[in-house]
């Protein structure tokens, strides 16, 4: 898919269609452009309460004569003075979605005559994701991307970097919607390798031998029943001043999660191929923050393993000794996230970082708690939380803070070992699972997002397929934005 700029009226404009922003209770000049070619048809239909120009809303208009394109798509943006991020991302890829269902050659973006352009990069990246399906394995595919976009009023620059922001969503969903079969470490790593190579990262990528000469005990346990070796894969991108410390982001890479010995039914292990989540937001991110040249530096650390069954499988029972020193319980082999992680952890602090976000689908719990929707925060540090809700509530990706009580916290105490790896009972798991990585992040500033409700959906949204949401990214590139600033 090509994205042009364009300077051409809409009257002027032969495709396949146009989508044209719709404010509630006021024309843009493009709709009212429009509006004026198509012979007031869209006040008639605004009147009519036929078009409310309600954030989400679409409606598609059909040869509309004096046109010269097969279909009108109106979406609509909400009030002109609540216009944000979300509202405007959705709204593009509804619409790209929505023409979706077949190949088109050539559409129009009239949206507006004029936003600010990280308002057009957030609506080029929606326009860039709506079109992208899960239909990855599909001979005859779901969705089809237009040949050709022009999109009016806007730079080369941001088109862009709007582009680049999508590419990077679209990149951590296709990860995430590729199966456990095609993505395994050894994969996901060279994965991580593509990126590192584009943009000229560093990267350092640890095999199984160099994982047991780093002693990283927790993540082999969990890595031990698979066929497939672990990974551990370090990129670092040095966009600010040298010797700056690094923000470090750490993702959950368990490329399927079968729940070991303590096996998951089928209902709960179908998606499982979705529990590298974590570390493709991460990828995602470092490859958006890479394109768009944000001064700042960033370490992507990714923990990759996959929970299986074997007869060589970790136990219940055992004891690990984590690459910190601290030695692990494990009751419960499906709570494998947190010993990836606190390995993973352990091996950022190496590099002395600023601050670290760890990202995870971590524990049903928080999808309990929060819904599908809705990312848990989780954090040591409330000004760096503060931090990360912040620019949650910019991108409109939303999360929200769970807390951190010491109560938590003595619910994974071991008779046996340092600390066990579930809590007392199941209540609460998403803070006693928080509590567990904190033993490892020692006195760095540091926060979790449990993305394991947002990262997947198993129905489609208007604004995106099923399956892998990218759900993340935007927000960590916000925050990396804000920390150059
Ligand atoms: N990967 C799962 C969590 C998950 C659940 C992610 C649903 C996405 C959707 C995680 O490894 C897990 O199995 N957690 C357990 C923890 C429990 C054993 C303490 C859970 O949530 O049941
Ligand atoms: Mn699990
Ligand atoms: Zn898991």
């Amino acid at each position: 898919m090509k994205i042009l700029p364009s300077e051409l009226a809409i009257r002027d404009f032969e495709g396949d269609a146009v989508v044209v922003g719709i404010y509630e209770g006021e024309l843009s000049p493009t709709a009212d452009q429009l509006d004026n070619v198509i012979g007031g048809a869209i006040s008639r239909l605004i009147s009519a309460e036929e078009i409310t120009g309600k954030a989400g809303s679409l409606t598609t208009i059909l040869a509309p004569a004096g046109l010269g394109v097969l279909q009108v798509i109106a979406v609509g943006l909400g009030e002109k003075e609540k216009l944000d991020y979300n509202t405007v991302y959705r709204a593009a890829a509804s619409a790209t979605k929505a023409l979706s269902s077949k190949q088109r050659s050539k559409v129009g973006f009239y949206l507006d005559d004029f936003w600010p352009s990280d308002l057009t990069q957030q609506a080029i990246a929606g326009a860039c994701v709506g079109c992208q399906g899960q239909d990855l394995y599909q001979a005859k595919k779901s969705s089809y991307q237009p040949e050709l976009i022009e999109w009016f009023g806007v730079e080369e620059a941001t088109i862009e970097t709007g582009i680049a922001l999508g590419n990077s969503i679209n990149l951590t969903r296709s990860l995430v919607n590729r199966p456990a079969a095609d993505i395994y470490p050894i994969s996901f790593a060279d994965e991580v390798a593509v990126v590192a190579e584009a943009y000229d990262l560093e990267i350092e990528i640890w095999d199984q031998k160099k994982l047991e000469e780093e002693k990283c005990g927790s993540l082999l346990a969990v890595s031990q029943g698979s066929d497939q070796p672990p990974r551990l894969a370090i990129v670092r991108y040095n966009g600010g001043k040298s010797g700056d410390a690094p923000l470090a982001l750490v993702g959950k890479g368990v490329t399927f999660d079968s729940g070991g010995l303590s096996l998951k039914p089928s209902e709960g292990m179908k998606t499982m191929k979705c529990d590298m989540g974590g570390a493709a937001t991460v990828l995602g991110a470092i490859k958006a923050i890479a394109a768009l040249k944000v001064p700042v530096n960033v370490v992507g650390l990714f923990g990759l393993a996959e929970n299986m069954v074997s007869g060589n499988c970790y136990k219940l029972g055992d004891v690990l000794t984590a690459r910190s020193g601290k030695t692990i319980e494990v009751l419960n082999t499906d709570a494998e996230g947190r010993l990836v992680l606190a390995d993973v952890l352990n091996v950022a602090l190496d590099e002395k970082p600023a601050c670290i976000i760890d990202l995870a689908t971590l524990t049903g719990a928080c999808v309990v708690a929060l819904g599908e929707e809705v990312a848990g925060l989780m954090t040591n540090d409330q000004p760096w939380c503060d931090a990360i809700s912040a620019a949650s509530a910019k991108t409109g990706e939303q999360m929200w803070q769970l807390p951190m009580y010491p109560e938590f916290g003595k619910q994974i105490r071991s008779k046996v070992a340092d600390i066990k790896n579930i809590g007392a009972g199941r209540w609460g798991g998403a803070m006693t699972a928080a509590k567990f990585l904190e033993e490892f992040v020692d006195e760095t500033t540091w926060t979790h997002i449990d993305i394991a409700g947002p990262a997947f959906a198993d129905s489609p949204k208007a604004w995106v397929d099923a399956g892998a949401s990218g759900f993340g990214v935007r927000t960590l590139l916000e925050v990396a934005r804000n920390l150059a600033k």
